[in-house]
């Protein structure tokens, strides 16, 4: 049957199914979120559409036992005009609300729907948060009338986000990385697309505190803090993806030098007196000119000394050694 006839005939089995006064129903009627209820909808919307709508009825929005749960008009609204289609026209005027690009009446709209049910919760910060203030709406994440919501599925949600985030896809695929693309760690693991105190959508008030709900044990406590790490995980870390070892925006012993510029380690070995891994001179001179290269290159791997670069206990010491 094509679409045209089909809804011309679901237009005259409303007209004849309904009782005279409920068509006249004000649209602030609260709406039927029953089954049966949804047939004003689902009379012309049904599994032969080109993108699947019955489907919801496989999701959580769909156990109606739950009294809770939406009809088409929860999210839809009323939408008598566009069920009547009181004037015939070929273009039916629009539901109340519509998500996509055809939204009508603005992102506010179509946020306001959802969060009739959902505000609070996880969502309680939605409002003047990132996404929420360059007009991302719950639909560009969310796909509600699909059997599974890929962005609630943690192997499938990255890619929702990198289509926005473009940069990020690239990241999440580089040498080292967090294993987000091997699906063991989703965005969400990390960030609170909804909205958060912290900063960049963390989970957690702050960089370290999100990286400590899963690497607990660098928290501490420690004897001797390192301060960079105490400070902030991405001193030398970078979240998604690095072309380095170990998450690490830069190698060692460059990582180190951006911060220590002394090369001591030619000392430690030579004998000479330390004096320091921030100083290289020496009343002018530089004390390492005549250290054995094999010693400037030893002290190059600056790990296989300070090997608790995390912070250390005693009796490994200050400065971080075994
Ligand atoms: C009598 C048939 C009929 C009924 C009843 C009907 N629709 Fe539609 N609906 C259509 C047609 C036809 C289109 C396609 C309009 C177009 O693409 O221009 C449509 C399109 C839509 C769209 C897509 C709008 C967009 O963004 O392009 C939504 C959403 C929708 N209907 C929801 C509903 C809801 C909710 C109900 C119940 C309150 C409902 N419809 C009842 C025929 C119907
Ligand atoms: C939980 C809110 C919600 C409920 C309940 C709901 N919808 Fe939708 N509807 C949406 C959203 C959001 C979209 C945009 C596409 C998507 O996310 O899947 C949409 C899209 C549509 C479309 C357009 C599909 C397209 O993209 O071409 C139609 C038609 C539609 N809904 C009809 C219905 C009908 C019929 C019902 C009742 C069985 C219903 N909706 C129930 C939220 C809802
Ligand atoms: C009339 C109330 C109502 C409206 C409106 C509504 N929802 Fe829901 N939603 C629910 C209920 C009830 C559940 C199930 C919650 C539970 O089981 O705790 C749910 C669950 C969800 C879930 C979790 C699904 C899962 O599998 O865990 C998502 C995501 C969601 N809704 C998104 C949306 C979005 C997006 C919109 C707007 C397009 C929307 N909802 C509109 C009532 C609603
Ligand atoms: C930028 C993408 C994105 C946007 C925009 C978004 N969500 Fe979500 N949503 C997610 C992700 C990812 C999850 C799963 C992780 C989680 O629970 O935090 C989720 C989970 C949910 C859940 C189920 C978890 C729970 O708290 O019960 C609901 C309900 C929900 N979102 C509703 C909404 C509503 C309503 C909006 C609009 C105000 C919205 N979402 C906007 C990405 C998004
Ligand atoms: C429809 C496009 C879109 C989608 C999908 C989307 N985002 Fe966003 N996101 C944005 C925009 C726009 C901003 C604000 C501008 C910016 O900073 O890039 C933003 C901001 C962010 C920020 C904060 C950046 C900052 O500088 O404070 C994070 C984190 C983020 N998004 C994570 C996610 C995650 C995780 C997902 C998937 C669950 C996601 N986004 C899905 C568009 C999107
Ligand atoms: C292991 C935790 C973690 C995971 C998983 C994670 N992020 Fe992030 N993300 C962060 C941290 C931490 C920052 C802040 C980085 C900074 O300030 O340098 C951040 C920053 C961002 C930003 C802002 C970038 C900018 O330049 O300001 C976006 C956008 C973002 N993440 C998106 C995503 C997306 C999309 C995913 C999933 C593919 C994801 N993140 C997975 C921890 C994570
Ligand atoms: C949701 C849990 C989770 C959070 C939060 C998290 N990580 Fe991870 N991290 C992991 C997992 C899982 C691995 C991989 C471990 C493995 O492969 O053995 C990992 C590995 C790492 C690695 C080693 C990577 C490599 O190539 O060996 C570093 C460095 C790291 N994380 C730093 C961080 C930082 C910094 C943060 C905070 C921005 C953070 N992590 C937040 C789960 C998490
Ligand atoms: C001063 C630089 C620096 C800071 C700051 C830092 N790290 Fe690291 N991190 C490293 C280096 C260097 C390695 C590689 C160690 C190795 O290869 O032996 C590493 C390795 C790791 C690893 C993988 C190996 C392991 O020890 O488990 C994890 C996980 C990790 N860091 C988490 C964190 C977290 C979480 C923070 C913030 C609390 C943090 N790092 C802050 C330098 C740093
Ligand atoms: C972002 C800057 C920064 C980076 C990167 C950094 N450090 Fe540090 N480091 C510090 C600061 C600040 C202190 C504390 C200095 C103080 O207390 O005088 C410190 C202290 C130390 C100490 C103990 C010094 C003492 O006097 O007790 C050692 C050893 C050390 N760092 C080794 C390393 C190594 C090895 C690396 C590379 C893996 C590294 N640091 C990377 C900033 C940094
Ligand atoms: C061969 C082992 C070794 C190597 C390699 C090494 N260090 Fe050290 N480092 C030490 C020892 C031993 C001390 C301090 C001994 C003491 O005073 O307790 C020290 C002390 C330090 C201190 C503290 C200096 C101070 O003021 O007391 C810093 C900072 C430091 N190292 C950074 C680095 C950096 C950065 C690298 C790599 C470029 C590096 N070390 C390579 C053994 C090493």
């Amino acid at each position: 049957m094509s679409r045209g006839i089909r809804w011309a005939l679901a237009s005259l089995l409303v007209a004849l199914a309904l009782p005279a006064g409920a068509q006249n129903a004000p649209a602030a009627a609260p709406a039927d979120r029953t089954v049966q209820g949804d047939a004003v909808c689902t009379r012309c919307h049904d599994e032969s559409e080109s993108k699947p709508i019955l489907a919801m009825y496989k999701t959580r929005h769909g156990v109606k036992a739950d009294e809770r749960t939406p009809g088409c008009q929860s999210c839809h609204g009323a939408s008598e005009a566009h069920v009547k289609n009181a004037t015939g026209s070929s273009t039916r005027p629009l539901p109340d609300v519509t998500f996509g690009k055809r939204a009508k009446g603005g992102v506010d709209k179509q946020v306001a729907a959802c969060l009739t049910c959902h505000e609070g919760g996880k969502r309680s910060l939605w409002h003047g948060s990132q996404h929420q203030g360059r007009d991302v709406a719950c639909a560009q994440c969310h796909t509600v009338h699909a059997a599974e919501d890929r962005v609630l599925v943690k192997a499938a949600q990255p890619e929702v986000c990198f289509s926005c985030h473009k940069s990020e896809r690239a990241q999440v695929h580089r040498f080292s990385t967090h294993p987000i693309a091997a699906g063991k760690l989703a965005c969400s693991d990390c960030h609170n697309p909804h909205g958060s105190t912290g900063p960049k959508l963390l989970v957690r008030n702050s960089v370290n505190e999100t990286c400590y709900t899963c690497h607990a044990e660098k928290r501490g406590p420690f004897l001797w803090e390192h301060a960079p790490v105490a400070d902030d995980c991405t001193n030398c870390h970078t979240p998604h993806g690095s072309t380095n070892p170990t998450l690490l925006k830069t190698r060692v012993p460059w990582l180190c030098q951006d911060c220590h510029s002394g090369d001591h380690g030619a000392q430690v070995n030579s004998g000479a007196n330390l004096i320091g891994g921030n100083v290289t001179t020496v009343n002018g001179a530089n004390p390492l000119a005549n250290a054995a290269p094999r010693a400037q290159l030893l002290a190059r791997a600056c790990l296989n000394c300070h090997v608790l670069v995390h912070g250390s206990n005693h009796p490994a010491g200050s400065k971080f050694q075994r």
